[in-house]
């Protein structure tokens, strides 16, 4: 038993004093993180530089005249992208993408350039404002917009195509790469947004057969993008809320990064409609950034902050993920949790799960 002087929480203040403050490292943290660089490449994205750059280097003045911008403030602007690594400038004002920068294409894999939009706009505003969300809990966008970011979504034609964009370009297909699908005839992808993800199942299984709900607004481009891969002609798509119903009769269930936008409340009345809606052979699969419970970096501790200002969501832990679905009547069959580093930047962990009612 540990005396009073030996405890860790007796030693700690004694063992671990205050270090010196390394003023140069956080000055590089500010310089490389405030609103300046992030807006910076909100810039890039917006005006679509890396697509006007895509067939080779270009004038700031021909961007800016192009992209109804002003030139000597467009060329500000590449200056400080060049800087962050994003723009190549050449003699006479002259810029090339760099291959960090080439990832701000329309067609790049990921889907940043609308990840970025989405952040640089409606978020930001709603950052503006965290110290509500610091001291009330509550998510700071409904304080900012008067209303949820979904509700926002409903309304707002151009920031609805933006974030269906992220989402359908940047769904998590490498997830389920090595995903076994052989057993199943329908996919039913729930909040699946405008169908990136389902149409990549389609593309990569033949047999199967997909369904893709959203609301009204998240499937309004939906049937464009099936069909310009397609698969329009295997698929069904369906306008309506995961609050309400989810169709029944598939095989397999995805709830792919949809979870973590809800409080635990909100979560569980999804995970119980798709519960009802699932049969005796269905399985759910659930993919969301699980937090490991240790130190140091994870996209998902930045990730649930968003959630958290933007949503009044939140990230879970492993354990979390599987006491919520346990809580709403699954039960956890597999779970893979996937390396983080530099090379897995979105770092989704994947659940597969039954109605425990059926047995596992
Ligand atoms: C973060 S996106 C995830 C999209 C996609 N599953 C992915 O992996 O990229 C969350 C999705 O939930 C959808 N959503 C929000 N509320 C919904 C509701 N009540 N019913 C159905 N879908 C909803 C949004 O429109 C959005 O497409």
């Amino acid at each position: 038993m540990n005396s009073p002087t030996t405890s860790a929480a007796a030693v700690a203040p004694e063992a671990a004093p205050s270090p010196p403050p390394d003023t140069a490292a956080l000055n590089e943290l500010v310089v490389t993180t405030a609103p300046w660089a992030f807006q910076s490449l909100y810039v890039a994205a917006k005006l679509g530089l890396a697509d006007a750059l895509a067939h080779g280097p270009r004038t700031s003045e021909d961007l800016a005249q192009e992209s109804n911008a002003h030139p000597g403030a467009l060329y500000r602007f590449c200056r400080a992208l060049e800087a962050l690594g994003v723009l190549q400038e050449l003699p006479g004002r002259t810029f090339a993408t760099t291959p960090v920068g080439a990832a701000l294409r329309s067609d790049a894999p990921g889907g940043l350039r609308y990840f970025i939009i989405v952040n640089g706009e409606e978020s930001f505003s709603a950052w503006a404002q965290v110290m509500h969300t610091v001291r009330t809990g509550e998510a700071a966008f409904d304080h900012v917009y008067g209303m949820s970011h979904f509700a926002f979504l409903a309304k707002e034609a151009a920031p609805s195509a933006a974030f269906n964009a992220m989402a359908g370009t940047g769904a998590p297909a490498h997830v389920l790469a090595h995903h076994d699908f052989s057993g199943d005839r329908t996919v039913v992808d729930v909040g699946g947004g405008m169908g990136g993800l389902l149409a990549h199942l389609l593309e990569r299984h033949q047999h199967l057969r997909g369904i893709l709900l959203d609301t009204p607004a998240g499937v309004a481009q939906a049937r464009d993008l099936l069909a310009a891969r397609n698969v329009l002609d295997r698929a069904e798509v369906l306008g309506g809320s995961f609050f309400e119903s989810v169709p029944q009769g598939g095989d397999c269930y995805i709830l792919s990064r949809v979870i973590h936008d809800w409080d635990d409340d909100d979560a569980l009345r999804i995970l119980n409609t798709v519960r009802v809606a699932m049969g005796p052979r269905s399985r759910l699969l659930l993919i969301d950034k699980a937090i490991p419970q240790v130190a140091g970096f994870h996209p998902g501790k930045f990730s649930d902050l968003q959630m958290l200002v933007v949503l009044g969501g939140r990230e879970r832990t492993l354990a979390e993920l599987t006491a919520l679905l346990e809580a709403a009547g699954f039960s956890a069959t597999d779970v893979q949790m996937p390396e983080v580093g530099p090379g897995s930047p979105s770092a989704e962990a994947l659940i597969q799960a039954r109605v425990a009612d059926y047995g596992a």
